[in-house]
């Protein structure tokens, strides 16, 4: 059912943890399952994601996600970031069950979140992020997907 990737970031998740005073952290939950994402980013001067680390309260495949999303913007700017959606870190997780999808668009959900903070701590305006939702309601996955 998951692919050996999945099963890889679930069993062996990469940069979990926190960052003591991050640039910016997002916390978002999944109002239909519960679970709850937070992620940690250390941005540099130069708009450049230096560290990503992630806590997640939910299942494999949201622990999966979170661990490849912060794999996937680590070394980016934010701008790059944005462009790390949940089909992105599907795709390099080698798909998910399709009852999983709504798990990765907490990860994208999450990485959004902690720009919106880092962006409002800084005074500025990142293109394109719009200011993410506190939860995933249901129905909307199937647009996104
Ligand atoms: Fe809740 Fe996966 S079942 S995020």
């Amino acid at each position: 059912m998951y692919s050996e990737k999945v099963m890889d970031h679930f069993q062996n998740p990469r940069n979990v943890g926190e960052i003591e005073d991050a640039s910016g952290v997002g916390t978002v939950g999944n109002a239909k399952c519960g679970d709850i994402m937070r992620m940690y980013l250390d941005i540099d001067e130069n708009g450049v994601i230096r560290e990503a680390r992630f806590k997640t309260f939910g299942c494999g495949a949201a622990v999966a996600t979170s661990s490849m999303a912060t794999e996937l913007v680590k070394g980016k700017t934010v701008q790059e970031a944005l462009l790390v959606t949940n089909r992105a870190v599907m795709e390099a997780l080698d798909g998910l069950p399709p009852v999983k999808v709504h798990c990765s668009l907490l990860a994208e959900e999450a990485i959004h979140a902690a720009l919106w903070d880092y962006a409002e701590k800084n005074h500025i305006v990142i293109e394109g992020l719009e200011k993410p939702r506190s939860d995933i309601h249901e129905g909307e996955e199937e647009e996104e997907y």
